[in-house]
């Protein structure tokens, strides 16, 4: 029996030995474990006690439960410090200094297609165009028949597209915005008309299946191909500088008469020629015309009295000259390193 008092008192002396080295949260609980855990000292201790007489055995109990109490409170008074002086280190590790300059997250900036139709708006808003809207699931009938592209005409091969059933498709074309806006509308007009279109055309450096037009209308009485001319060459001249001069093209489209494709001085070489106007001197930018005397009357508006001007931009084409972009799929692969150049 007091070789088991002995121990108890070596386990006491030890422990508080121990004690003193305890300096943080996993240290103690080390001393926790090696102590009073499973296989612990006290408790391989208490497990001789079987050995023990009936007289003997709550004498030592009792003495061992003081121990086990001693360590008990010791244990809580030094997790108590411990976590004390933790939670005050932590307070003198995280302190906040409100002077330095916080991390701006980076901003965003527009993206070049739409700093292109921002610009191209602009022109046109500063002549005296509204603009309009429509919607990119349209019907055939605004996308083809009433602007005379009937079913089976050529001009429908050149422009397939995606279909929804016979008569619902994606727009391939911002035209049918003329037909939405006279059917609605009645002159004098003055629109111009910024949206994607679709033709299932393979994504390379000059073709994708989404791009984006800008359609322009004009209807008033008197309206002349000198109008369409003048307009468009003061376009050019805003976007591309005052050397650029235009160049019409004779051009069918079914929906205006006489029409034309119209080039730019190329914006690179200035019309010398280069590599990026194919050694021309021009580049093709848009296309134009009079309305045709029949897309009129199909809106209700009458040919005798009435006419007008219409003309669609290709916006890929116009911002990867105005910006010096060289591939298309630049501009829908969304490359951060790509778009912050145009911060
Ligand atoms: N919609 C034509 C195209 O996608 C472009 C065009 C040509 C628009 C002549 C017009 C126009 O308004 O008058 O190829």
């Amino acid at each position: 029996m007091s070789d088991m008092r002995e121990s108890l008192n070596g386990i006491r002396e030890d422990f508080d030995k121990a004690m003193e080295m305890v300096k943080d949260s996993a240290s103690a609980e080390q001393l926790r474990v090696s102590f009073l855990g499973k296989k612990g000292k006290l408790t391989s201790v208490l497990r001789e006690m079987g050995g023990l007489s009936a007289e003997e055995r709550p004498v030592i109990g009792k003495a061992a439960n003081e121990v086990r109490t001693h360590m008990e409170n010791k244990l809580a008074d030094i997790a108590m410090k411990v976590k004390e002086e933790e939670k005050s280190h932590k307070l003198k590790r995280e302190v906040i200094d409100v002077t330095i300059p916080s991390d701006i997250p980076g901003a965003g900036s527009r993206h070049p297609l739409n700093m292109a139709i921002n610009e191209i708006l602009d022109i046109f808003l500063g002549l005296g165009y509204s603009i309009a809207e429509g919607p990119e699931v349209e019907l055939d009938k605004y996308n083809f028949e009433l602007l005379r592209i009937p079913e089976g005409h050529p001009a429908r091969d050149t422009q397939d597209t995606f279909y929804f059933n016979d008569k619902v498709l994606l727009r391939t074309q911002t035209s049918g915005m003329q037909i939405r806006i006279m059917e609605k509308q009645k002159p004098p007009l003055k629109v111009i008309c910024p949206g994607k279109v679709y033709r299932s055309d393979a994504l390379d450096a000059t073709h994708s299946p989404v791009f984006h037009q800008i359609e322009g209308l004009v209807v008033d009485k008197g309206v002349t191909m000198g109008d369409l001319v003048g307009s468009l060459r003061l376009f050019a001249k805003k976007l591309f500088g005052e050397k650029t001069e235009i160049r019409l093209r004779p051009h069918h489209f079914p929906f205006t008469e006489p029409s034309v494709e119209v080039d730019l001085t190329c914006w690179s070489c200035g019309g010398r020629g280069c590599r990026v106007c194919k050694n021309e001197g021009w580049i093709e930018v848009l296309g134009a015309g009079m309305v045709h005397p029949e897309v009129l009357s199909n809106c209700g508006i009458d040919p005798e009295v009435y006419s007008g001007f219409a003309f669609g931009i290709g916006v890929e084409r116009t911002a990867m000259g105005r910006y010096g972009i060289d591939d298309i799929r630049l501009l829908y692969e969304n490359d951060v390193r790509f778009l912050e150049q145009f911060k």
